[in-house]
């Protein structure tokens, strides 16, 4: 029978009890079935455990497994040139305007084969997987239409075929404006957006809707639409809210009862208040801040204030955050966003486990929840926020199963 207990680790629980990472020293961890059976101090272990077979993880780390809750990881081609010429002082918005951004890479990706698709979305699978991930969240939302929208999802989703991971699928067709509807929003959400939503969602393909609200995306007005569409379908939302302007996203994801507002560089301090009433979860993309040289911060210290949920993410996309390394967005989450390391940690496990509506099931070390831990060369949970890069993590309980790397 699958029953083990792995023993003898330093157990970082995340469990919110007031011991920081909700720390057990000479730990161990009791599975069976693929979930916790038990975990605590090795010297309290039930004797009904005592004769289950026993792993020794001489002494390693052992978190939960971290978790992406924002990626759009399938795509097409990549956006080196335009990396350059951002360098050479274009902003994103300049070139988003001119035809490059987001719809450069809608050009690839329609381009791409699936198997193609698929292929380059492992390479960065991989890279997370390195990084101790069980779960991704893959976005759409470089298709534009129906059926290109569609296929970037079904190749998401096929990725739980070819690695050990769960992979969550959001319906992103609001992110920009192809070209064949310049002019013609409106149009836009009624024709494509909204029609492939209820297709795309008859095929199962669809854990959440998401738009980017930004005056180079979709103004309040259209999200609501979309929202209300996702509603009808009973299906929870999310957003790109306040990345480059306030529009006030954050404030219509909380009136929809939205898992998550993302990015926030730009979200008032006052309309905080409004995401705590709601359990919203603010998800921080260092990532994107850092590739984009954004100065304007999100009001940390206010999401703090009025226990605001944070939770941190990879973002990795072809554009503002081309990026691959969930524990290096931890890293830059407490150096740019000043993140104690423990809530950074948090963010990528707990925090985000919670925005992607999977907090039953992941994101802490307890009984009933799915046994899927990282186990890492670390004497301490600081060290995985404070190290930037390196090889870490020593292996990964999968389904209740050691993989030693
Ligand atoms: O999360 N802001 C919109 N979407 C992405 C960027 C996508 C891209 O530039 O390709 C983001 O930053
Ligand atoms: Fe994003």
């Amino acid at each position: 029978m699958s029953r083990r207990v792995f023993a003898n680790c330093l157990l970082a629980t995340m469990v919110d009890g007031g011991i920081a990472y909700g720390l057990v020293e000479a730990g161990a961890v009791a599975v069976e079935k693929g979930l916790i059976a038990w975990a605590g101090p090795i010297a309290d272990l039930p004797v009904e455990f005592h004769d289950w077979p026993r792993t020794d993880l001489t002494g390693a780390l052992v978190t939960p497994a971290l978790i992406d809750c924002h990626t759009h990881l399938v795509f097409g081609g990549d956006r080196s040139r335009e990396f350059a010429l951002r360098l050479g002082g274009a902003s994103y918005e300049e070139i988003a305007r001119a035809g490059g951004g987001i719809r450069s890479t809608v050009a690839a990706t329609r381009a791409a084969s699936e198997e193609e698709l698929l292929q380059s979305a492992l390479r960065r699978v991989d890279d997370l997987l390195a990084d101790g991930v069980a779960v991704i969240e893959v976005k759409s939302g470089y298709g534009l239409t129906i059926e290109d929208e569609m296929r970037m999802l079904r190749v998401a989703r096929a990725i739980e075929q070819h690695r050990p991971v769960r992979i969550r699928t959001t319906w992103l067709a609001a992110h920009a404006l192809p070209s064949e509807y310049a002019d013609a929003p409106d149009a836009y959400i009624d024709e494509i957006v909204i029609p492939g939503l209820r297709a795309a969602h008859a095929e199962g393909l669809v854990d959440a809707v998401d738009a980017f609200c930004e005056n180079i995306g979709f103004t309040p007005a259209q999200v609501r639409r979309v929202f209300e569409a996702a509603r009808d379908l009973g299906v929870p939302v999310k957003l790109h809210a306040e990345q480059l302007s306030d529009l006030k996203g954050a404030v219509l994801a909380a009136e929809f009862d939205g898992l998550s507002a993302d990015h926030l560089e730009y979200l008032a301090a006052s309309d905080v208040p409004r995401l705590a009433e709601k359990g919203v979860v603010a998800v921080l993309l260092p990532g994107a801040f850092f590739a984009l040289r954004e100065t304007q911060l999100p009001p940390i210290g206010a999401l703090r204030t009025h226990g605001v949920v944070m939770a941190v993410a990879t973002d990795s996309n072809p554009g503002s955050s081309p990026m691959s390394s969930l524990r290096l967005a931890m890293s830059m989450a407490c150096t740019l966003f000043r993140l104690t390391p423990e809530e950074a940690l948090a963010g990528a496990t707990r925090h985000a486990a919670r925005a992607l509506g999977l907090a039953a099931e992941y994101g802490s070390i307890v009984p009933g929840k799915r046994a899927e831990l990282a186990v890492w060369d670390a004497a301490h949970p600081d060290f995985l926020s404070y190290w930037i890069g390196g090889d870490l993590l020593r292996g990964r309980i999968v389904g209740g199963e050691f993989h030693e790397r």
